[in-house]
Parts: structure tokens; sequence; C-alpha cells
């Protein structure tokens, strides 16, 4: 394992996660002995936007039963479970940091979903899955974490079918210098590897994707179009000073030193 991977699995990682979740949801009013996965939407959504932003991003392309999707960079789960259940999916999911492959396989079971996701450890530079098992290719915010782009590029690349698309949102480098610190995905600029949307798009092409379409992210960071509609958010997972962090990611979308970005681009046959 390099330094920069487990520096990024110790900034995410977190003791007893299940439990803490369960814990505030319950302090919160809500009862989780009947557990959903609306009520897991209140605080698994570890991005800007929230759920607001993964419907917007699922409302991008057509997803059906039969659509194959890997979610690359899952987290605890959220976006496969909305995804899942709302358009009956299979899902194949990996994220880099094992206390949140462990939550997420938990709630799956608990949320009887264990049959349409399975979830393992692993990196989006080296995904261990054949050469174009997937139609959608899923990915929310892992991106800035990062650094061998055109690696993961190519990864994803690899796995999707002629013909298949990679979704994704973003937060690009923005014209105006340096963003301010701390931000959600990371506390300090050595492990936040960011690139400007055309060097984004270059390294696609690169990749061999076409039809490469970018939308600015309407609302984070930089405004409020698309914002979460959490009462409890990202804090119970990521701690206490997301809000410190999420206003830094707001402050500097408002000052062009990010750019909130949803892609899409497909994989040529
Ligand atoms: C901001 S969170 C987003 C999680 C999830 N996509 C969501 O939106 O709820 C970033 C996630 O990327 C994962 N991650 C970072 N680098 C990764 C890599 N190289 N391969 C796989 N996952 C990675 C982290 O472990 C973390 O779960």
């Amino acid at each position: 394992m390099t330094d920069a991977t487990s520096t990024i699995q110790m900034h995410y990682a977190v003791n007893d996660l299940a439990d803490r979740i369960l814990s505030a949801l319950e302090a919160a009013g809500h009862d989780t002995s009947n557990l959903t996965v609306e009520m897991l939407h209140l605080v698994d959504q570890l991005h800007g936007g929230g759920l607001n932003s993964t419907i917007a991003q699922a409302g991008m392309v057509n997803i059906g039963k039969d659509t194959r999707v890997f979610d690359a960079g899952c987290g605890v789960g959220g976006s496969s479970r909305y995804l899942a259940q709302t358009f009956g999916c299979q899902i194949k999911a990996i994220d880099l940091t094992p206390e949140y492959v462990e939550t997420a396989v938990h709630f799956n079971k608990l949320c009887g979903l264990e049959d349409r996701i399975s979830v393992s450890q692993g990196n989006v530079t080296d995904i261990s899955e054949d050469d174009q098992s997937f139609d959608l290719v899923w990915c929310q915010n892992v991106t800035m974490n990062v650094e061998d782009k055109a690696r993961m590029f190519a990864e994803v690349y690899r796995v999707l079918a002629p013909g298949g698309r990679y979704l994704f949102s973003h937060t690009a480098r923005g014209p105006n210098g340096e963003p301010h610190y701390p931000l959600p995905w990371a506390m300090t600029p050595e492990y936040s590897y960011l690139e400007t949307p055309e060097t984004i798009v270059q390294s696609l092409e690169e990749a061999g994707f076409i039809n490469i379409e970018t939308r600015t992210k309407v609302g984070r960071p930089g405004n409020a179009a698309i914002r979460s509609t959490s009462e409890l958010g990202q804090s119970v997972i990521m701690g206490e000073d997301m809000p410190e962090r999420q206003a830094n990611a707001v402050r500097s979308g408002k000052e062009g030193r990010l750019i909130g970005m949803f892609v899409i681009a497909e994989r040529s046959v």
C-alpha cells in the first residue's frame, strides 16, 4: 500500500461507524428498528448537495433494471442503495476505505438489498473486474483523491461495455488560485489532486472516451441550487468539523478556486 493510499484511508476511516450512524438517527427521532434506505440517506450521501445531487446525476442517463452498474468509490453505499431501490438494477461497488465497505455491506443487508448490491474493498486505479462488464460506471466525488487520473480513466474505460457511460461528479480546479483548506475530501493540499475541467476532458479523450459532456454543478461549491435536504448530514460520518470544511468548499467555489461539475463520457465501440 502506498503512503498516499493510507493517508486517504485514514482521512475517511471511522471506528464503529454503523453504530455511530444508528445512534445519530435514533437521537434525531428515527426508529432504526425499521431502517429504510430513505432514513440512511439523511447521513449516507458523502458529497455536496446530498441526495438532491444524486437524483440530479441519475437523471442524466437512462438506468433500467438490466443496467449493469459499477459504483467506483461508493463510500458507505448510499447512492448504490438509491440506484438499486429506484431502478431495480444490479450494482457492484468498491471503496478504498475498509470501514466504509463494512458499513455499506451491513446496511445493504439491513435494507434487504444484498442480492442487488455487492461491495468489496478496492482501488479505482486497479479495478478487479473483467473487461467490458458494465453499462454504467457511476462515481461521486472520488476523483479529487486520485492522483493518477489517467490510470483511473483507463481502468473505467476497460470495464465499460462498448457504448457504456462513465458518469461522475467531481470538483475541479478553478482559475483563481488554491482553494481554502480544510476541504471535505482533504485537510491539506498534499492529497487533494485537483485538475482543471479542460485537463479532465483531455485525459478522458486520451483514455478513448467520446461524447464527453460536462455540466457545471449548479449549487456546490458556489451557490445553493442543489442543497442537501438532510437534517443530520455528513458530519455524522465525516466528523464535527464538516460544516467548516463544507463552508470552505462553498467559499472556494464563489471565489473561482473550485468548480463543481458533472461529467458524462462514453466508451466507443
Ligand atoms: C467524498 S467520499 C464519496 C463517497 C460516495 N461516492 C458518496 O458520494 O457518498 C470519497 C470516497 O472515495 C473513496 N476513495 C478515495 N480514493 C479512492 C480510490 N483510489 N479507489 C476507491 N475509492 C477511493 C474514499 O474511501 C471515500 O469513500
